[in-house]
């Protein structure tokens, strides 16, 4: 299957979309190439053996359909891991199950691990994020000063 086709299946099967309630952590990035924004819930559990681990994240893009079907992956591959083991992935790990992505695509899935680490390590804030972390507002509050320059695209389905 080729990267195009991979990205808009990725996109239309994505999987946990929308705002997660009581989420240990929040992410919220926006992207200055594009102006898209993306944000990010995580929820953690504690296992047997001790270690704190993802027990499940959930994603809202107003964004294109790669960043859509990055996060929906990079929700998926998290599950299960440590917030450390989950910081370790990069953009082209998120990514890798689409192919090889355009050039002009990569900042897309760079905005997924912006998204991932503005969660889990807020002290090493994105360099491209300009956006408050603050979970008090939805994304959608947050765009209103913005609205205009930025695409929206909302996502109300969770899964
Ligand atoms: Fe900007 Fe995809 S075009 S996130």
């Amino acid at each position: 299957m080729e990267t195009t086709e991979a990205i808009e299946q990725a996109a239309l099967s994505s999987k946990n979309r929308g705002e997660m309630a009581h989420a240990d952590a929040i992410g919220t990035v926006g992207s200055e190439n594009c102006g898209d924004m993306l944000r990010l819930w995580i929820k953690f559990k504690d296992e047997k053996d001790g270690r704190r681990v993802i027990d499940k994240a959930s994603f809202q893009s107003f964004g294109c359909q790669t960043a859509i079907a990055v996060a929906s992956l990079a929700t998926e591959m998290i599950r299960g891991k440590t917030a450390s083991e989950a910081l370790a992935l990069s953009s082209q790990e998120l990514a890798a199950p689409l192919g090889a992505l355009p050039p002009m695509k990569i900042h897309c899935a760079q905005l997924v691990e912006e998204a991932l680490q503005a969660a889990l390590a807020p002290e090493k804030k994105a360099p491209s994020s300009k956006i408050s972390q603050s979970p008090a507002s939805t994304l959608v509050d947050q765009l209103q000063p913005a609205q205009g320059k930025i695409k929206i695209r909302i996502n109300p389905r969770t899964s």
